[in-house]
């Protein structure tokens, strides 16, 4: 049975923009895009840092502070200077209209054993 816990309700999701929630004492940061919800560990790999305020951009959420992009659908990092995958987590919606709520399937990372754990087509853009 999957540990499915809400996270926020739907309508406090506005579209690419990332919304913190604190869901057992952990923070994640929920995306809606045009597609789907998504759900991330709320820290950067290469710093502590909140990727909850950094920008979404083409299915991507980007760090603030160096400007790593990391892919939400799997958490691995797009761009320098952070080299190591994000936990990502699947999410579903639950109920309709204003009482619906976006869970999260906690705690299995949807890719808590990457096979491609170093990323592909890496650039020093936005490194600093
Ligand atoms: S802290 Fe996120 S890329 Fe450096």
């Amino acid at each position: 049975m999957s540990p499915f816990r809400p996270a926020c309700r739907f309508d406090e999701l506005q579209p690419d923009v990332p919304l913190r929630c604190e869901v057992d004492g952990r923070a994640y940061a929920v995306v809606l895009t045009e597609s789907q919800t998504f759900a991330i560990y709320d820290e950067c790999s290469h710093a502590q840092v909140p990727l909850s305020e950094g920008e979404v951009t083409d299915c991507a959420i980007e760090c603030w502070l160096h400007g790593s992009a990391f892919d939400l659908r799997t958490g691995n990092p797009r761009s320098l200077p952070a080299i190591a995958p994000v936990p990502v987590f699947d999410t579903r919606i639950v109920g309709e209209g204003s009482d619906a709520v976006v869970e999260i399937d906690l705690p299995t990372p949807t890719n808590a054993t990457p096979t491609n754990a170093t990323p592909t087509n890496l650039s020093n853009e936005g490194a600093s």
